[in-house]
């Protein structure tokens, strides 16, 4: 049988990585749509993709999701039995600071991958999988949300998402195209990108466990969020597309912590506690680590001290904030067969095992 070809768009973002490792090791020819940069941007995607077979069924396509052309012409000839639109501005605060063009990608670029399969005639032939979002859910309407808990979206990001989902459902209407929605929860792991705050956190607290950084600058402690980890969640977008009909599925652990939790977790990992004191924006995380040391020099990190680690600043805070986001994930585990293999406790550990091997790394280097 003829191995089934992908396009992914987004591909060398985190989910992207994940997904194209899935792939291939499932036997696809996995395309990947990828901007153009002044320095390679391939490294997660490298390191996740290192089976040597891979090398002549993972091909990488410069393009733009804002480029209508350049989409309309990949997908005219690559003609994919998949596609994976995973491509955003997925940075939550970054849009408020650029809507008009998160907008662009994350809304008319979703619609142009729609519009490319239908104008090249590959409705039939092509199944399309849109990376959708927890921010939908915005000012939660009920706890937990559902596929069928009514939308409040909070940010440009969240809008321009809506719009996506609802372009998915109106050429699944019209078309009959094979279109889904996946509504992915948060979803975390070692090549998160560094300013979400799993990643800030992790790599904060291996840093300050080396005497190499001193604090770490926080927003919101008091968000909560449904975090999982991307190696399970890119399962379940492959799941998505394999499904008999197209559907729209939550997908979410069922599990919630604040981000006081997460970064309690992360310190635990390097074995000590955090104390709070103080409220609001005077709030600080206190716990005893090795003395900070500045960058170059070798830690000794048996000299300890008592010190702030956490602090909070305004700079983090959005104007609009989704304060608690939990998903019920019934119909994605019941009619996919998806389940959960991460807990939250694990996945902390895995990004804090990763980021303090880095610093280790750095340091014999
Ligand atoms: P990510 O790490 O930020 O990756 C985003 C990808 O999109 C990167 O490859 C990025 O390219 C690419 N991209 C950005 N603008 C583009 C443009 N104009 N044209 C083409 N590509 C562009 O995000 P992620 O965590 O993997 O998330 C994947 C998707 O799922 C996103 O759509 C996100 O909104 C959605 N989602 C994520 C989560 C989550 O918790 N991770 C939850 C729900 C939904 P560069 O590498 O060049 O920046
Ligand atoms: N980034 C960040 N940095 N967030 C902070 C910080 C900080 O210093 N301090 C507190 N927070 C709070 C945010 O206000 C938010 O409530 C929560 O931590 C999570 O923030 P992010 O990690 O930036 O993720 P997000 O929930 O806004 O968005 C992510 O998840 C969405 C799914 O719900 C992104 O991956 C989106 O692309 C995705 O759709």
């Amino acid at each position: 049988m003829k191995n089934k070809i992908a396009f992914i768009t987004g591909v060398t973002g985190q989910d992207g990585a994940y997904l194209s490792s899935l792939l291939l090791n499932k036997g696809y020819e996995v395309h990947g749509l990828m901007r153009r940069s002044s320095q390679f941007n391939t490294a997660r995607l490298l390191e996740l993709c290192q089976d040597p077979s891979a090398d002549e069924r993972l091909q990488l396509h410069y393009g733009d999701s804002t480029d209508s052309m350049n989409v309309f012409s990949l997908i005219e000839a690559i003609r994919p039995d998949e596609i994976y639109n995973l491509a955003a501005q997925s940075h939550v605060s970054v849009s408020f600071e650029m809507p008009v063009y998160t907008a662009d990608v994350n809304a008319l670029g979703t619609l142009r991958i729609l519009e490319a399969v239908h104008r090249a005639g590959l409705t039939g032939r092509t199944r399309v999988y849109q990376a959708s979002t927890s921010e939908l859910f915005g000012k939660v309407a009920e706890v937990p949300q559902k596929e069928t808990t009514p939308f409040h979206p909070r940010s440009p990001y969240g809008v321009a998402k809506l719009f996506g989902y609802w372009a998915v459902i109106n050429y699944r209407e019209s078309y009959q195209m094979f279109a889904s929605n996946g509504i992915l929860f948060n979803h975390e792991s070692p090549y998160r990108g560094e300013t979400f705050v799993t990643k800030k956190v992790t790599q904060a607290a291996a840093g300050i466990a080396y005497g190499l950084q001193e604090k770490v600058l926080l927003g919101n402690l008091d968000a909560k969020r449904d975090w999982g980890h991307a190696r399970d969640y890119v399962e379940a977008m492959w799941r998505i597309l394999q499904f008999d009909r197209p559907e729209d599925f939550i997908i979410a652990t069922g599990e919630q912590h604040s981000v006081r939790e997460l970064v309690e977790e992360a310190f635990r990992f390097i074995g000590t506690s955090i104390r709070w004191e103080g409220t609001g924006l005077n709030e600080v995380g206190i716990a005893r680590v090795p003395r900070y040391q500045g960058g170059g020099a070798i830690p000794d990190r048996t000299d300890t001290e008592e010190r702030v680690v956490v602090e909070i600043s305004p700079e983090f805070f959005r104007p609009a904030e989704v304060e608690t986001l939990l998903g019920d994930s019934s119909k994605a585990r019941q009619l996919l067969g998806w389940e959960i293999k991460t807990t939250f406790q694990d996945l902390v550990r895995e990004m804090m095992a990763y980021d303090c091997r880095v610093v280790e790394e750095a340091l014999k280097r």
